[in-house]
């Protein structure tokens, strides 16, 4: 139609391409795509990962792209060394083109790193959540980061739902009781209680927080809240009958139970403190799959000492992988439970594994072919934050 021709007019104008009436980003490949160097910083999988051919994203399965890539002439290096200068990661970056990291065994792509990559054009998240990359020197440098968008965040949100429920009602310590030989209701009873009539807000209402609010809402609770400077389009707020609450002390002073669901950015890093942690309600339970440093750890694990929390639960750590003397990983309440913490694995079940590795083959071929990428996967453009959600700037 016309106004379409004009809305196709107008966005090559602005050079970026409409498809069925949607804006692309821009094109992202910048040159040759032939040859290219491609580095994968990815977890070990070890015997696990020979026996099943679906831990896609382990360092022995590649994410199942090694054949595609060489076919097309690219050299394809994949590793899980990814620490200090005699790393795999940092000596291979050198002369790398695109990097492949995933948030699980994050490769951390630091702006003095950068510095050392003068090839560096294009960062691929397996996953979703690229705070382990510094998104502000990529802006600078005009290298692209990419995110599977979508790809695991009913991995996450169902993983939410474990977490609250087997903090909520005590779960892990009847288990590990069953294991002892043991056998003691009222131990257990004492402090197991229902979702049902509690108040529950997730800090963060993304994808993430409204699949966990949609799923929180048939088990009946008071109410839902949330906490997030982008407020809901009224549909999903009615669909989904969360209140906003806009001062987060006033939010978590509310909640019996609450979920963060936010990426870690200068924004949130740190945020939920011991100042913070003092404005909760008193023995409320706190989940945290989005990222370890949104918290602080020792303030946690004293919180959890003084009651002040009943439990904390999740899988992501302000340090991958978890060091052994971490708090996080013995810490408990004053009935010696109240800990749900598991290395990080909620968004990567091998369904979730299936859909990032398609995705991420599917943002490398529109590259190689200098095809616009979907928008909601553009994480940073070329030279600007293409999303919101890392914070408001
Ligand atoms: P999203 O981009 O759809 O939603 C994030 C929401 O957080 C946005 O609505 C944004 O406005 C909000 N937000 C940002 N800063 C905030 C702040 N300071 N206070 C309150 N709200 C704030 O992202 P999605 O898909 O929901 O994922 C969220 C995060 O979950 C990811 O960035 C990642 O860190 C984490 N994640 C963890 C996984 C795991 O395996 N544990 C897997 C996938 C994601």
């Amino acid at each position: 139609s016309a106004s379409a021709l004009k809305r196709n007019i107008v966005a090559a104008a602005r050079g970026q391409r409409m498809l069925n009436g949607r804006t692309l980003a821009p094109t992202v490949n910048h040159g040759s795509s032939a040859g290219l160097k491609v580095l994968a910083v990815l977890y070990k999988g070890g015997e696990a990962a020979k026996q099943e051919p679906r831990l896609l994203g382990s360092v022995e399965n590649q994410l199942g792209i090694r054949e595609w890539l060489e076919a097309q002439g690219h050299e394809y290096i994949v590793t899980d060394s990814k620490e200090g200068p005699d790393s795999v990661f940092q000596k291979e970056l050198k002369d790398t083109d695109i990097l492949i990291t995933t948030p699980f065994h994050p490769g951390y792509l630091t702006r003095e790193l950068i510095k050392t990559a003068p090839r560096l054009k294009l960062c691929v998240t397996a996953g979703v959540g690229s705070d382990h990359i510094d998104l502000d020197a990529a802006v600078e440098r005009e290298i692209q980061v990419l995110e599977v968008t979508g790809s695991n965040v009913v991995s996450v949100a169902e993983h939410v739902m474990m977490s609250i429920l087997l903090l909520v009602h005590n779960f892990v310590p009847a288990h590990e009781m069953i294991e002892r030989g043991e056998w003691q209701v009222s131990d257990i009873a004492r402090n197991a209680f229902d979702l049902e009539g509690k108040v529950i807000g997730t800090l963060g209402a993304g994808r993430i927080g409204r699949l966990v609010l949609e799923r929180l809402k048939p088990f009946n609770p008071k109410e839902l809240l949330y906490y997030d400077y982008a407020p809901l389009s009224a549909e999903n707020a009615e669909k989904l009958g969360a209140r906003r609450v806009e001062d987060l002390k006033e939010f978590v002073s509310q909640c019996d139970i609450i979920t963060i669901n936010a990426p870690l950015h200068e924004g949130t890093r740190g945020l939920v403190n011991a100042d913070l942690l003092s404005h909760f309600k008193p023995g409320a339970w706190l989940v945290n799959t989005a990222r370890g440093a949104i918290c602080v750890a020792e303030d946690v694990a004293a919180a959890l000492k003084t009651g002040q929390l009943n439990g904390y639960a999740g899988d992501v750590w302000n340090v991958q992988p978890a060091p052994r003397d971490h708090p996080w990983r013995h810490m408990k309440n004053h009935l010696g439970g109240g800990n749900g913490m598991v290395p990080h694995y909620s968004g990567t079940t091998l369904d979730a594994q299936a859909r990032y590795a398609a995705g991420t083959k599917e943002i490398l071929e529109r590259y190689f072919e200098g095809k616009a990428q979907e928008p909601a996967n553009v994480i940073v453009g070329l030279g600007k934050y293409e999303t919101k959600s890392y914070g408001q700037r």
